[in-house]
């Protein structure tokens, strides 16, 4: 790291209608150093690293480059001052070849490159980087991982410095994001700077010099690596504040019920796996949110996925509708009125390739098919898909694109329209807004707590302790594997929670 900052950002503030997103924030960004931007969704990442790109203009403050102020108008003038960006949706052409790509980014030339030595350049800096990918792939032909190397190689190639990556973990697979952490030691040592914005605390720790946390668009603090904790960054992020959480007229509801769901016990190894679930025991009945709070990675991922009927259990029993169905299928678990919300919407739940419609007749194939199997009826599917958008207040975008090409929030839209469309009687939702728009995310929070009022039963599974406070009836903490705590929103405090998710069980405890 060198002494002096590459770039500094001091005052920028920034507001949309209604939204105050950056509040006088300062930054200093140094060449050889992996800065994390972190903050819950919201917090004002996204937009100060577009103003940085020139995507955005700030509504007040000051960037200086190398100690001399610069004016970034636009994502032209940020390429010109050696900064780039990975997006969280990029945008490559899928008909052309890697090369291809990386070529129509490239700034015009004082002299034309051929094709021979791009592909040359494209070998040893993918090499040097650990960014292997074959220059003459279609992009079509790629994984998500592989496109996000064609993003880092197409900014490397055009002389970028700093390297903005944002959300860059979301859809990928543990090793893949093991590969990108690689990826950023690599380019460090050479002196490029790294801003990797980021909700997921874990990630942070494992590869970020410093840490600046974002809290409601303003600087909450910065902090070394080695010096923070998970602990630390959680009062960072949250705060010290208890929140308020509206009255539940529901509350009562819920007593005397049949549960919907039981765990008894379930136990499970997962192959791979540091710890699996370890005798969980939980219960939700019609008419309640159960949230879940912890750190990503606690066994939140395995709990969907053992209601789902998607990972088996070594031990204990699980009830659906009051009937035994520890073997159920996923197919008859679903047929019985379970939906489900995933945490990577486009890895887990849904087919890229196959258009908006055609998703939705994929994840209910009984239900839509006709002639024994043969055909489906696109009708009843469009009509179906039709009105539970309408129901969340959603825009629908045309029903013959492949999902795939959608944004993050109209992909994350859809498969909620998909899976709220036939009045689900257990939801398991993870993340339900992220990558929503505020208005999106309102409408979907409505249509969860309207389906709890209406007797449905939620088990909600979210990073957003806000979110979590004020949507659920009970919540429940996880950590490594176990259930470490169980209350309802009224009688604990963020900041408890929060102790709860780290393993440490009060204030008094240190942890590590
Ligand atoms: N183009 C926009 N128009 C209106 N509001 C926006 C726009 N971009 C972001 N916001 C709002 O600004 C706030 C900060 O958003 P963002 O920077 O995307 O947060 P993060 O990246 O930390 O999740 C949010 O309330 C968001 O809804
Ligand atoms: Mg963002």
């Amino acid at each position: 790291m060198s002494p002096i900052p590459l770039l500094t950002l001091r005052g920028i503030t920034k507001s949309f209608p209604g939204v105050l997103a950056n509040n006088h924030v300062d930054l200093d960004i140094y060449g050889g150093e992996v800065h994390a931007l972190l903050g819950e969704n919201g917090a004002g990442k996204s937009t100060l690293m577009k103003i940085l790109y020139g995507f955005y203009r700030p509504d007040s403050g000051e960037v200086r480059l190398n100690d001399q102020p610069i004016h970034i108008q636009s994502p032209h003038d940020a390429r010109q001052f050696r900064i780039g960006m990975v997006f969280q949706d990029f945008i490559q052409v899928p008909a052309l070849t890697v090369a291809e790509n990386i070529t129509l980014f490239l700034p015009t030339l004082p002299f034309v490159l051929d094709h021979v030595s791009i592909i040359k350049r494209i070998e040893e800096v993918s090499g040097r980087y650990g960014l292997k990918v074959n220059p003459h792939a279609y992009v079509w032909q790629l994984s998500v991982g592989e496109r996000q190397k064609v993003e880092v190689l197409k900014l490397l190639l055009a002389d970028a410095r700093v390297l903005i990556f944002d959300e860059p973990t979301r859809s990928l697979a543990p090793h893949e994001i093991e590969g990108l952490f690689q990826v950023f030691a690599n380019l460090k040592r050479d002196g490029y700077a790294l801003v990797f914005i980021t909700h997921k605390m874990k990630e942070v720790l494992a590869c970020a010099d410093r840490i600046t946390v974002l809290r409601h668009g303003k600087v909450a603090g910065t902090l070394k690596g080695s010096e923070a904790n998970e602990r630390s960054l959680i009062a960072l992020m949250f705060g010290r504040q208890i929140e308020e959480s509206p009255g539940r007229p529901s509350e009562k509801q819920s007593d005397g019920r049949k549960p919907l769901l039981e765990l008894k016990g379930i136990t499970t190894q997962t192959e791979g796996m540091a710890w699996g679930l370890k005798d969980i025991h939980l219960t939700i009945k019609p008419g309640e949110i159960v949230g879940v709070a912890g750190v990503s990675g606690n066994g939140q991922k395995e709990l969907g996925d053992v209601v789902l009927g998607l990972e088996k259990c070594a031990a204990g029993v699980k009830y659906l509708h009051g009937e035994e169905a520890t073997a159920w299928s996923v197919a008859r678990i679903r047929a019985s009125g379970v939906a489900f919300i995933p945490e990577d919407p486009l890895g887990m739940a849904a087919f890229p390739w196959l258009s908006v419609q055609e998703n939705m007749a994929m994840a209910n194939p009984r239900m839509y098919s006709k002639q024994g199997g043969l055909s489906m009826d696109w009708q009843a599917v469009r009509s179906d898909l039709q009105a539970s958008l309408e129901r969340l207040g959603f825009n629908i975008p045309p029903y013959y694109v492949p999902l795939g090409i959608l944004s993050g929030g109209n992909i994350q839209r859809m498969i909620l329209a998909r899976e709220m469309a036939h009045h689900p009687k257990l939801i398991i939702a993870f993340y339900p807004t992220r990558g929503l728009d505020v208005q999106s995310a309102n409408s979907a929070r409505k249509v969860l707590t309207s389906s709890r009022d209406q007797g449905a039963g939620i088990l909600l599974i979210s990073e957003d302790l806000g979110e979590l406070f004020s949507l659920s009836d009970r919540l429940v903490v996880m950590f490594q594997g176990r259930i470490v705590g169980t209350s309802t929103p009224q009688q604990v405090s963020i900041n408890e929670v929060g102790y709860l998710m780290t393993g440490s069980k009060g204030e008094t405890k240190q942890s590590e």
